[in-house]
């Protein structure tokens, strides 16, 4: 069974990947029992109560045997924990789930467990924000707990500029709730960012893809751009992040299934940014191919069936994705130059996932790409640039909007974006 949400990229890749190894699959999916009729082959959830949920999985596999229950992104890893361990499926145990999606307890559980995190502190938007700028050390960053995709991330210099992006942060947390939100502070950790994708089985981590993210990543907001596989860091440095990755995973007691790992890399050596217990996000997966060609979706679900892995070495020289910011909010009219983007040597397909015609929002507040870009070829460098030509090619139009939801603020005030 996968777990999922409906707006989740995932879901798909996954489908596609159990089909292809044989595999029959149920999804588990967030739902109103009323929309259930309109998704085939779907047990509808409620994701917000991990015990009801957990009720209807154990009643479903009552009559439907599960060989694993799977969570295709964050949203529903608690509920695949508890599923697990009640149907005594191979799983992780309910507290790794947790440590693994809130970064407060993750923080927490890493530096317990030896591992070394920058300085942080949880604070509430209840906390006076001038109380919080003097504790703190510069240059800071901060970071909603249960947020991702980069969302709310915010780089503080100073500490008048720390008021502000508390500011920001809490009309972003806030907007459906009137309970205080937590929120961290860490120091800012200057350094290379790379991400690992890797898989665990009984705790034995096995990578299998390192990529770099060659654009400097140094704030004030922290979108997410090219990633690049294979890493073209030295084979020390990746030893050394392969190792911090499973010293970080059995801190947070993580022990089966994917993981998504993001660290960075400076004169002071390897530090974790986040662990999170699932496989990369968005279409970023299409870059890895396996063996003779198995997406990396087939190689999780086989392990979580309890069949081979197989063959976990990338097929290609190398390749690479480019996530396609959101330059400016407003209205999103169409991009121009596709043809011309594809005409570029390497790149592999371009999937435009903004949708014409509907208000786009960049981050820290947006929670969205304008697509993504897809490159294959022999080396890193050719790759990279690749990409980077691609992008140069892209024109997008977007309309200037009245009151698009940026900066926190609701439709109806009166602000000017162009
Ligand atoms: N302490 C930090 N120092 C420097 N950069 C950071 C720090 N924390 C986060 N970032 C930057 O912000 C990005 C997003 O933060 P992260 O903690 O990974 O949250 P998310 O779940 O939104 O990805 C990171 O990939 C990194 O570029
Ligand atoms: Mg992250």
């Amino acid at each position: 069974m996968l777990l999922t949400t409906v707006r989740s990229y995932r879901l798909e890749a996954f489908r596609a990947a159990a089909e292809r190894a044989g595999i029959q699959v149920i999804a588990g999916v967030d739902l109103p029992d009323e929309l259930a009729g309109q998704w085939p082959d779907t047990l509808p959830l409620t994701f917000t109560d991990v015990e009801e949920s957990t009720r209807r999985i154990v009643d479903y596999a009552a009559s439907n045997p599960l060989s694993a229950v799977m969570a295709v992104d964050d949203s529903g890893s608690l509920i695949a924990a508890a599923a697990g361990h009640v149907l005594g499926l191979p799983h992780n145990e309910p507290a790794a789930a947790e440590a693994a999606r809130d970064k407060a307890i993750m923080r927490r559980q890493l530096q317990a467990g030896g591992v070394a995190v920058p300085w942080f502190h949880l604070f509430s938007t209840s906390d006076d924000p001038a109380e919080v700028a003097a504790l703190v050390p510069y240059p800071c960053v901060v970071k909603p707990t249960n947020l991702n995709g980069s969302r709310g991330v915010m780089r503080a210099d100073t500490p008048g500029q720390l008021v502000e992006v508390i500011g920001r942060l809490s009309r972003l947390i806030s907007r459906e709730s009137v309970e205080p939100r937590p929120y961290l502070v860490e120091s800012f950790l200057p350094g290379f960012e790379v991400a690992l994708e890797g898989i665990l089985d009984n705790g034995e981590l096995t990578v299998l893809a390192l990529f770099d993210k060659p654009d400097p990543l140094d704030g004030p907001f922290f979108e997410e751009t090219i990633y690049i596989t294979p890493s073209r860091l030295p084979t020390a440095t990746q030893a050394a992040i392969e190792f911090t990755t499973a010293a970080a995973a059995r801190a947070l007691g993580l022990r089966v299934g994917p993981i998504h790992a993001e660290m960075r890399i400076n004169d002071d050596g390897v530090w974790i940014l986040e662990v999170a217990g699932r496989s990369i996000g968005g279409l970023c997966s299409q870059t890895l191919r396996f063996g003779v060609g198995d997406t990396l979706e087939e190689l999780i679900v086989r392990q979580a069936a309890g069949l081979p892995l197989g063959d976990t070495h990338q097929r290609d020289g190398a390749s690479g994705v480019m996530m396609i910011p959101i330059p400016q909010a407003g209205l999103f009219r169409g991009v121009a130059g596709i043809e011309d983007a594809l005409a570029v040597p390497l790149i592999d397909s371009i999937e435009i996932t903004a949708r014409t015609n509907y208000p786009i929002v960049p981050l820290p507040e947006g929670d969205s790409y304008l697509g993504f870009i897809f490159a294959r070829g022999d080396s890193p460098e050719n790759v990279e640039a690749a990409l980077r030509e691609a992008h140069g090619r892209l024109s997008f139009t977007i309309d200037p909007l009245l009151s698009v939801l940026s900066d926190g603020t609701t439709m109806g005030s009166v602000n000017f974006y162009g």
